[in-house]
């Protein structure tokens, strides 16, 4: 596939979430096409709105599913806001999958911890739903994800039915305002690390979110012991071509639509938190 040119991809369903957040179910036009990709949970297509322009946005179906791409959006733009309308039956274009995903090989056998933020949510769902899927092939399962609103949880059902399985912890936080219709914690999910349940020795974190929050999850995981080789970030930048060569996403050394999103911390820790990078 030229990795410059969108492909017609039909949306199959436009699913609202929330007011702002809404999940776009595609599916190639090209039944050869949509039967010959493959993605990473962690990669992101390029996904554009013909006419309005062109945004990065991760994946967050399991990659065992291969009839729909789903990718969950938050309306913050004119992009984001043109393709909130859009309706089953319209045609858009996509280009990718493109970048770096998630280790899952090295996750392998190790427990997991998730720690995000907002709809950082987006690119882990995939790993929550590859782990679950083949639950004997990882130790335990921990789910940690803080928003600023009750209201801005999305897929509540699914963090109350993954809280019901076995060895999976599910530590839900919001920052401002939660009611009693909230039964989990309010504050910054950041101060909770210390309820995770998981084994320092044998355990991989993968983390996305605002950047601010991933910060503030790295040192007590490094404190209770975990090596900084086992924590992985998703990091986002603004995009335009994808591949390596405009330089917009550029990161230090790195471009991040290449060589990340998803990065080791032990790769990126000297740039991490640094003003201007
Ligand atoms: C690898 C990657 C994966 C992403 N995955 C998702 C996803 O799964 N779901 C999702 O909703 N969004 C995701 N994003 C962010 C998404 O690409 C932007 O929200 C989108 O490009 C905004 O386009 P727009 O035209 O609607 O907004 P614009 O009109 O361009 O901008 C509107 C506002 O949003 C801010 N903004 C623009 N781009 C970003 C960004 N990358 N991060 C933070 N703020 C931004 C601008 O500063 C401005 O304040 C991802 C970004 C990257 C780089
Ligand atoms: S978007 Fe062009 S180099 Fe990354």
């Amino acid at each position: 596939m030229n990795p410059y040119e969108p492909q017609v991809v039909d949306v199959i369903q436009n699913i609202e979430e929330t007011p702002t957040i809404y999940t776009l179910r595609l599916r190639f036009r090209d039944k050869a096409r949509q039967q010959a990709y493959r993605f990473a949970p962690g990669q992101f297509n390029m996904l554009y709105l013909y006419g309005v322009g062109e945004i990065p946005i991760s994946i967050v179906s399991d990659p065992a599913d291969e009839f729909v791409i789903d990718h969950t959006i938050r309306s913050v733009g004119r992009v984001t806001k043109a393709m909130s309308k859009l309706k089953a039956g319209d045609q858009i274009g996509l280009r990718g999958p493109f970048g770096r995903g998630w280790p899952l090989q090295h996750a392998l056998g190790k427990d997991v911890i998730l720690v995000t933020g907002g709809l950082g949510c987006a690119p882990v769902v995939s790993v929550i739903r590859y782990v679950i899927r083949r639950r004997d092939l990882f130790g335990r399962l921990v789910i940690m994800q803080g928003v600023k609103h009750a209201d801005d949880l999305i897929w509540r059902d699914q963090y109350e039915q993954w809280e019901t399985l076995h060895d999976t912890q599910v530590i839900l936080a919001a920052s401002e305002q939660p009611s009693a219709q909230w039964p989990w914690h309010s504050g910054h999910v950041t101060d909770l690390m210390h309820t995770a349940v998981f084994n320092p020795n044998n355990a991989i974190a993968m983390m996305c979110g605002p950047e601010a929050m991933m910060n503030a999850a790295i040192d007590p995981l490094l404190r209770e012991g975990l090596n900084e080789h086992d924590l992985w970030l998703s990091m986002e930048r603004n995009m335009h071509c994808a591949i390596g060569l405009c330089g917009h996403c550029q990161y230090g050394a790195n471009f991040i639509c290449k060589q990340g999103p998803v990065f080791p911390f032990a790769e990126i820790k000297t740039l991490f938190g640094e003003k201007g990078f």
